[in-house]
């Protein structure tokens, strides 16, 4: 059976904009924001307090964060990579962080300039300590189905990279497929592997990129595997700087589309939503990737 209700984890702010050539106006980027709280959503991840010169485009989080008019009933979370990120997003008030690991050992070079253990190293810390100030912590597993230096990534390397994050005590953890490469048989051999090793799949959300095409297959496939959060970005944007062939995520449209089909409740208003992404697409200069869009602005 499927969930009465999907809790949709808005990445666009973040993930979409963090793959920009350019580096969008903090004007736009709040408006970016609002417009999406406006549409409906609960969860949107909002910035990265990472090191600005590893991403640019994200370099102007505590601005961006100081002009932000919060709402109640909306998280904004932020990425944070180590103790340094994680003063800054205390500085800046924030309730919810999101760290991101890698289950392999070149992506872990790559994005963090660490080893596949000593990005652990680097977390435990972070984790202890957020959650010691009451804050609430995602992990992102990256990698979890595909590499494009290693290739095929194996279930197991997954659930003892989201194994050992869980246990540092983080309340959600989100397999990402960094790359867009993901079937639907793979996502249910890995959601099968973590039931097997004993993790609920209440703490599980899934993070697809839509390389391949096959982003919407894979999520109906995870809520049919009991998953109830998923990610997407509006318009379809997205992209890591650090992986080969990364492009945009699923978009929220796609996924809001399918969900409202299927009468399974987001909360999310479609023709706000698309609005605001077709919007968004005039400031980038470049129509949205995602068909659902296309189809009803285009
Ligand atoms: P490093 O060079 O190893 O850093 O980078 P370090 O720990 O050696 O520190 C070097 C200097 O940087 C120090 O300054 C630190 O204070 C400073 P110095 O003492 O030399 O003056 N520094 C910082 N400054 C500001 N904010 C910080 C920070 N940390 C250190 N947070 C590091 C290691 C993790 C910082 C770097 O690799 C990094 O920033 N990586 C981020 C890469 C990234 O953001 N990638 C995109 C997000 S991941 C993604 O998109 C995937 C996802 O969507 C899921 C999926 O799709 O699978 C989440
Ligand atoms: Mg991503």
């Amino acid at each position: 059976g499927l969930p009465d209700r999907v809790t949709i984890w808005e990445v666009g702010p973040r993930d979409g904009l963090q793959n920009e050539d350019t580096v969008v106006p903090v004007d736009v980027k709040l408006e970016f924001i609002d417009r999406l709280a406006d549409a409906g959503l609960t969860t949107i991840e909002a910035t990265s307090f990472v090191h600005p010169k590893w991403v640019p485009q994200l370099a102007d989080a505590e601005d961006l964060l100081a002009r932000l008019s919060t709402r109640d009933g909306v998280a904004y979370p932020v990425l944070v990579p180590n103790e340094r990120g994680l003063d800054r997003a205390l500085a800046a008030g924030i309730r919810h962080i999101a760290i991101f690991a890698s289950a392999t050992e070149t992506f872990a070079n790559r994005n963090l300039n660490r080893t596949r253990d000593s990005q652990l190293t680097m977390f435990e810390p972070v984790v202890t300590r957020a959650v010691a100030e009451g804050l609430d912590v995602r992990g992102y597993v990256s990698m979890s189905f595909g590499d494009p230096w290693e290739g095929a990534v194996d279930p197991a390397a997954v659930v003892s990279v989201g194994r050992r994050l869980l246990d540092m005590g983080i309340s959600q953890l989100s397999l990402g497929d960094t790359i867009g490469v993901a079937t639907a048989g793979q996502v249910s051999a890995l959601l099968g592997a973590f039931a097997e090793a004993g993790t609920s799949v209440d703490h599980l959300a899934v993070h697809f990129h839509d390389t391949y095409g096959q982003a919407l297959t894979n999520t109906l496939e995870a809520l049919r595997h009991g998953v109830t959060t998923v990610d997407s970005s509006a318009g379809g944007l997205g992209g890591c700087p650090y992986a080969e062939s990364a492009t945009g995520n699923l978009a929220t449209e796609d996924l809001v589309w399918l969900l409202d089909g299927l009468g399974v409740s987001t909360g999310v208003d479609l023709d706000s939503l698309a609005d605001t992404s077709a919007w968004m697409a005039e400031r980038l200069g470049r129509p949205s990737p995602s068909r659902v869009v296309r189809a009803l602005r285009g």
